[in-house]
C-alpha cells in the first residue's frame, strides 16, 4: 500500500473524522504552548492521543474539541499538553551523567574542606521524578553529611499529571526492578498500591527536591546561579530557534564552570556558544 492509500484507509476506519485543518490547528497550539514541533509523521500519534480526550469528554468531533481548547478558562489546554507530551524516563537513565555528578561535581566539593556546602540543581522536564530522585540518591550516597549542607534540587515539568506522580514518589515494582538491590533497600520502602507491590521513596530524598510546574516556554521564575541543569530528552522535539532561546535563558542562570546535561540524542551544535562540550552530552558554561 502507498502512503496515501494508507492515509485513506486510516481516514475510513477512524472513529472521528480528522482533517488536515484539525491536525494543523492542533499542532499550532502544541507549538505555541509547549515549543514542541510536530512533524507530518506525528499525525497518527496526535489522532490517537487526542481521540482519547474526545471520548473522555463525550465529544463527537475534533471541531468541538478545538472550540473547547480556545475557551476562556483554558482548562482543557493543560490536559491537551499532558496528552501530547512524551514522558518516558527511568531511574539512572543515561547513568554516565550520574557518575559525572558523583565524581566531578560532588567528590571535589566533599574533598574541599573550605568549599561552600551549597548546591543548586535544576531538572528541567523531570517527568515522573525518576531523574531528580536519581540525583538525590547520588547526593546522599556521595555526601554523608548532606543534611548539613544547603542542597536544593528543583524539579519542573509542564505536565501536571506526571509531576504529581513525582511529588508522591510512589513507584510500581517494575520501575525499580533494575536498580541495585542495596540502593533500593536504602532509599525505598516496600508498600502496596491498588493491591500491587509498590515502592515509596524515603523522606530523605524528598527533602532535597521541590517539584513545581513550569513551562519552559515561559520566563523562568528562579534567579540562579545553578551549579547544574539537567535538561535531558526534552528539547528533542523543539525547533532550533526555540532551543536557542531556551539555552540562552538557561545560560543566564549559570556561572562559568557550571554544567548542563542533555539527552543522548541532543546537542548544542549551532544552538549555543555559551557552553562547551566536555563529555558525552555534558556541557560546561564558558
Ligand atoms: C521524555 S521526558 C524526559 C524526562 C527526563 N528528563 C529523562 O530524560 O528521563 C520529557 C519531559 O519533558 C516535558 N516537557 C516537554 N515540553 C515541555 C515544556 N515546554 N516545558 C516543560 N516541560 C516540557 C514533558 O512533559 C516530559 O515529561
Amino acid at each position: 500500500m502507498t502512503v496515501s492509500q494508507l492515509d485513506n484507509f486510516a481516514q475510513k476506519t477512524r472513529e472521528f473524522a480528522f482533517s488536515d485543518e484539525d491536525f494543523n490547528a492542533l499542532r499550532t497550539l502544541v507549538k505555541e504552548h509547549t515549543g514542541i514541533h510536530l512533524s507530518d509523521q506525528k499525525r497518527e500519534l496526535v489522532y490517537g492521543r487526542i481521540s482519547r480526550r474526545l471520548r473522555a469528554l463525550n465529544l463527537d468531533s475534533f471541531l468541538e474539541y478545538r472550540a473547547l481548547l480556545t475557551e476562556a478558562n483554558g482548562k482543557e489546554i493543560v490536559e491537551f499538553c499532558n496528552a501530547i507530551t512524551t514522558n518516558l524516563t527511568s531511574f539512572f537513565r543515561e547513568s554516565h551523567h550520574f557518575e559525572y555528578v558523583r565524581d566531578q561535581i560532588l567528590a571535589p566539593l566533599v574533598n574541599d574542606a573550605r568549599g561552600a556546602r551549597r548546591l543548586r540543581i535544576w531538572c528541567a522536564g523531570c517527568s515522573s521524578g525518576e531523574e531528580p530522585y536519581s540525583l538525590a540518591m547520588t547526593i546522599r550516597e556521595t555526601i554523608p553529611d548532606a543534611s548539613r549542607w544547603d542542597i536544593k534540587i528543583l524539579a519542573t515539568d509542564l505536565d501536571s499529571e506526571v509531576l504529581g506522580r513525582g511529588q508522591r514518589g510512589l513507584y510500581t515494582s517494575d520501575r525499580v526492578r533494575d536498580m541495585q538491590a542495596a540502593r533500593r533497600e536504602r532509599f525505598f520502602r516496600q508498600t502496596t498500591h491498588n493491591g500491587q507491590l509498590a515502592y515509596q521513596v524515603t523522606p530523605d530524598l524528598q527533602q532535597l527536591i521541590t517539584f513545581k510546574q513550569l513551562n519552559l516556554m515561559n520566563p523562568f521564575p528562579m534567579k540562579g546561579p545553578l551549579d547544574a541543569i539537567f535538561c535531558r530528552n526534552v528539547v528533542i522535539y523543539f525547533d532550533k530557534d526555540t532551543q536557542r532561546d531556551l539555552f540562552g535563558r538557561m545560560a543566564q542562570l549559570q556561572r562559568p564552570g557550571a554544567v548542563l546535561f542533555l539527552g543522548h540524542s541532543e546537542s548544542l551544535f549551532k544552538v549555543s556558544t555559551d557552553y562547551s562540550l566536555i563529555g558525552k552530552t555534558i556541557y560546561r558554561r564558558v
